[in-house]
């Protein structure tokens, strides 16, 4: 059977500028420095051993240094055209706030352009831009004076991406101007994670709601100089949240704390002030009530019957309660990232492929769904994690930065040239 998308459904794959971009300066760099001994010397006892052996890189320092990444900031034209080669009509990238104003009000014309650049590479290759303005990392002197827990950013944040409107005029029709800030508050500010290695739950929700200031002001900066030819979206990490015991009340009540914190909250905050809502989805999270557990009241033990080989469970059916969810909100939906760390490439086109299948029953149930976008174009910098992660549909080695097309990404390629999947 065939099931076909709309002649107007955007598809393509996301990056964003941190990840790929190589040779930046901003608060995650100086963290990397202070912190990659201390995760490579951690990565034994923190992954299974199967991962262990699989990526032995992950217990040297280095894994976890950004560096110069895939050197996308030299390489974009020679991406683009491999993604136009993968018939892509579009393509989600971030720009790097560190790079435009490294000082306080130090605003680097030529960085700008090389972004215009980026703009116009993407428009000749029949490339729709969806352009994050923050994607997690900020110039070292935003996070001196608090980063995102002082409200003055919100202020230098806006004063930011007014000089990108001038900038980038018509050339911009989607606009997403802060990712999965639940995942941003949660990482930097609970668990300490990411940082600013913070674990403060109060300062986390100030931060969360700083965001989304941030977001809804720019929204109006945006719309009050383009109108309505522009469409602001918010960009959301939710997950499918299921229940470890379905008859256990204990575990339900877990499972509702979990779906409120996680993706009701946020979206909540920021639908009245989008045009429509980027969903990233990867993975399912079965819920147990434990107290005391990983969220205070709860713990996550998944089936694993398949897992990525980040460990995470792969549960594509779980993209079709989540899109469900939002039906509610009555906004177009595009799907901003969906993907897996797979360095053998197994899984990845059965990935894509079983996504899609779950995305187009949701249109069918009445979701507007209107884009797709792969996570990643390229192999990248995955956080915290550093570079072991593999989830490009392009490989890329790192010390030659050669790319190498794998086998899925031309399953994917066929899928977006004739908008359909074979279900
Ligand atoms: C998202 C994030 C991306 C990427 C991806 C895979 O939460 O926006 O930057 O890292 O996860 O883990």
């Amino acid at each position: 059977m065939e099931l076909k998308f709309p002649e107007d459904f955007y598809w393509g794959a996301a990056t964003s500028s941190h990840q790929v971009e190589g040779g930046n300066f901003n608060d995650w760099t100086e963290w990397e420095r202070q912190n990659a001994g201390r995760l490579a010397q951690e990565a034994k006892a923190a992954w299974q051993e199967w991962q262990t052996k699989l990526f032995p890189q992950m217990a040297e320092p280095k894994n976890y240094l950004s560096g110069r990444a895939c050197d996308h900031y030299h390489y974009y034209e020679q991406d683009f055209d491999i993604a136009k080669q993968l018939n892509h009509n579009a393509h989600r990238f971030s720009v790097e706030w560190s790079r435009i104003e490294p000082e306080e009000g130090n605003f680097k014309q030529e960085e700008i352009e090389h972004y215009r650049q980026v703009i116009k590479t993407l428009r000749e290759r029949g490339l729709e831009p969806f352009v994050t303005l923050w994607h997690w990392t900020n110039p070292v002197w935003v996070r001196d004076m608090g980063g995102w827990e002082n409200k003055k950013t919100i202020y230098y944040f806006l004063r930011y991406v007014g000089k990108l409107a001038d900038a980038f005029g018509d050339d911009v029709k989607f606009w997403l101007p802060i990712n999965e800030p639940t995942v941003y508050a949660g990482q930097g500010y609970i668990i300490g994670a990411f940082p600013p290695g913070v674990k403060n739950i109060f300062t986390a929700d100030k931060v969360l709601k700083n965001l989304m200031r941030a977001h809804k002001e720019t929204f109006e900066l945006l719309h009050k100089k383009f109108g309505d030819k522009v469409s602001v979206g918010s960009v959301h990490n939710l997950h499918y949240h299921t229940l470890y015991k379905r008859w256990n009340p204990l575990d339900n009540l877990a499972k509702r704390i979990l779906e409120y914190i996680q993706n009701t909250r946020a979206i909540n905050l920021f639908w009245s002030c989008s045009d429509f809502i980027g969903l990233n989805y990867y993975y399912r999270d079965t819920v147990k009530f434990v107290l005391g557990g990983r969220f205070g009241v709860a713990d996550i033990e998944n089936p694993n019957t398949e897992i990525s080989d980040l460990g995470w469970d792969v549960f594509p059916e779980g993209i079709y309660y989540v899109l469900l969810s939002l039906k509610k909100y009555q906004k177009p939906v595009y799907i901003t990232e969906n993907g897996l760390a797979d360095i053998e490439d197994k899984r990845r086109a059965d990935f894509i492929r079983e996504h899609l299948f779950w995305v187009h029953k949701a249109m069918e149930n009445g979701v507007d769904v209107r884009g797709y976008f792969y996570w990643s174009l390229l192999d990248n910098f995955e956080w915290d994690k550093g570079f072991w992660p593999r989830f490009g549909l392009v490989e890329v080695n790192y010390q030659s930065l050669e790319r190498k097309i794998r086998s899925s990404a031309l399953v994917y390629a066929k899928i977006c040239q004739e908008n359909k999947i074979d279900a």
